[in-house]
């Protein structure tokens, strides 16, 4: 590259983070240490401390339980309209969501380990069979297996029924 180029190009950049500076977007050299979400975000304290809350906002098996039921009916609906992409993909981030939600809450893990090894298959297999009976009594079984889980870790009175209503705005376009 020449000289002239060179300087070329650099008083094109100076030019960029003026435009950038002048509509302040927090992009300017010296912009104030007090405008980086470093320091001006919500987490405090030192490090550890920062983890510690990014920890506690992240949940334990509750908030993943609600993405859980979501996707249940999603599921469920998805197999009524045969759509099975859908179904699977559904049914693939039920297995996600739990994997992540043990690695939070450890303790419930053997409850999780049969959930994850067997049914999750187990309604995977189902929906891959394209049949609409079979597919149905998969989510008999995924109804109990979610049950179980539900009788072990004592909160039996959380009755997982099927959905009486779509949640979604996602249809089967066939
Ligand atoms: C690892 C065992 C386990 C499995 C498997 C399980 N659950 Fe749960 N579920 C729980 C526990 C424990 C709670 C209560 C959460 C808490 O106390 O933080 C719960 C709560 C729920 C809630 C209420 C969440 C809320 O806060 O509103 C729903 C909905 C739910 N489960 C749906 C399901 C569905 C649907 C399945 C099956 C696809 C399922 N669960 C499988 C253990 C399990």
């Amino acid at each position: 590259m020449g000289l002239k180029a060179l300087i070329g190009g650099l008083s094109l950049s100076g030019i960029m983070v003026a435009f950038l500076c002048g509509w302040s977007l927090g992009v300017c050299p010296h912009s104030s240490a007090q405008d980086s979400p470093a320091t001006d975000g919500w987490l405090k304290g030192s490090e550890a401390e920062k983890f510690d809350q990014l920890e506690a906002h992240l949940r334990g098996l509750d908030v993943a339980m609600i993405e859980i039921g979501y996707r249940f009916a999603e599921v469920y609906f998805a197999g009524k309209d045969r759509n099975w992409t859908y179904a699977k993909y559904q049914a693939e981030k039920i297995g996600l969501a739990m994997d992540l939600a043990i690695r939070r809450r450890p303790k419930r893990a053997a409850s999780a380990t049969p959930f994850l090894a067997d049914e999750v298959p187990a309604i995977l297999k189902a929906i891959d069979s394209h049949d609409g009976q079979v597919f149905q009594r998969g989510m008999e079984r995924l109804r109990s297996a979610c049950m179980s889980c539900h009788v072990a870790e004592k909160v039996q009175d959380f009755t997982i029924e099927f959905p009486e209503h779509r949640l979604s705005t996602i249809r089967t376009s066939r």
